[in-house]
């Protein structure tokens, strides 16, 4: 379906081995694009098994206008992160999910995937030939963005006969830009995120355009991202448009439980489990909106957004705010899990996998 120029990689140890970091302003990464030098690639045949993959110098794709992805939607996304430690090593956090809730969704998106391994194999490649890149110590991490896409054409509606797993990456800090600051949070009662029985529990490319219009309302109003709520009821909080929400209400923690409309966070399953370690009851439940209202803190967890603090939360006209100062639950899970995730503190889940 599409040509990449050359395979490259005996390039790649060698040029990585002279240059230990690209010439990038590191103290000033948002969350945009930064073209780094290589990405992965391979293809799926009519039996749906993938080929031996590939990288090649980071550049455009040529796609058949017929393609499954452009015409019918087939794709979906993942977001992970690859960290440089104090110590000069390269961790990522749990990729194994990441590939495990790739196959779910394309299960769902009746796609061909990559085995688990072949997904590792892919990001692996795609890290290390593009380790200049990753950030120093406490400046960042490089997101990987590996994708999988319906290639094949099709004029009906049908899936794909071959699929494409595809791995970028690029270097990154905060993604909203707040930075480390509070997000504002604004309840959208018209748009809903997701439907029962639809796409929302996977990472479909088809779930973010259609929230888009109402980011860009609620961020023209100066909020920082959008709350949903559940399509059917219209009553309860599910989630922000690229990360799952949690309330503290003194040691309870609660957070909407995912019933295929909400997307099962890497991050937000990572918490749950410290939380529950260190001591804390965990709710996943219905969390009606008005519940919002009896929360002390309020914080959002995701592979690019981290475990950001809400400062307060707009619904329905009104304002409801959250403690955001130090010595909070919010800051002691975010700690704790940077800590783990760029090797500072011990891992004692066995979570972290060096590169
Ligand atoms: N919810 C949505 C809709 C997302 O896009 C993301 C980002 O990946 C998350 C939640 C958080 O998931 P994770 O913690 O696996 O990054
Ligand atoms: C992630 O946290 O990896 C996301 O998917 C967020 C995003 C869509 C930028």
């Amino acid at each position: 379906a599409y040509v990449v120029e050359e395979h490259v990689p005996e390039m790649v140890g060698a040029q990585s081995e002279v240059e230990e970091y690209a010439d990038v302003d590191w103290d000033n990464l948002g969350f945009s694009l930064v073209r780094t030098d290589y990405m992965f690639a391979t293809r799926s045949c009519r039996e749906g098994n993938f080929e031996q993959g590939y990288l090649s110098r980071y550049g455009n794709i040529e796609l058949n206008p017929a393609a499954g992805i452009l015409n019918y939607g087939q794709g979906l996304i993942e977001g992970m992160k690859a960290y440089r430690g104090e110590d000069g090593r390269i961790l990522m956090f749990r990729p194994e999910l990441n590939a495990l809730r790739m196959k779910k969704g394309a299960e769902r998106m009746c796609m061909h995937s990559p085995t688990v391994q072949q997904f590792m194999e892919g990001v692996k490649q795609t890290v290390l030939a593009n380790r200049r890149w990753v950030p120093p110590p406490g400046k960042g991490s490089l997101y990987l963005r590996p994708l999988l896409f319906g290639s094949g054409a099709s004029l009906g509606v049908s899936a794909a006969s071959e699929y494409t797993f595809l791995v970028f990456g690029s270097p990154v800090q905060n993604y909203f830009k707040e930075g480390t600051g509070a997000l504002n949070l604004y309840v959208e009662e018209v748009i809903p995120r997701a439907c029962l029985g639809g796409t929302g529990g996977v990472k479909a490319i088809s779930n973010y355009g259609p929230v888009l219009e109402a980011m860009r309302r609620a961020k023209a109003r100066g909020f920082s991202d959008v709350l949903y709520l559940d399509a059917e009821t219209g009553k309860n909080i599910e989630e922000v448009s690229a990360a799952n929400i949690f309330l503290v209400k003194g040691n309870t923690i609660v957070t909407p439980a995912t019933n295929g409309t909400i997307l099962e966070g890497i991050t937000r399953k990572s918490v749950i489990e410290l939380a529950i370690h260190l001591g804390y009851k965990v709710e996943e439940r219905k969390v009606p909106v008005e519940e919002l209202k009896e929360a002390e803190e309020v914080f959002c967890t995701g592979t690019a957004t981290g475990v950001a603090s809400v400062g307060s939360i707009t619904f329905n006209n009104t304002t409801t705010e959250y403690k955001v100062k130090d010595g909070l639950v919010t800051q002691q899970l975010r700690s704790i899990l940077v800590g783990i995730q760029t090797g500072s503190i011990q891992d004692p889940m066995d979570w972290v996998l060096q590169i």
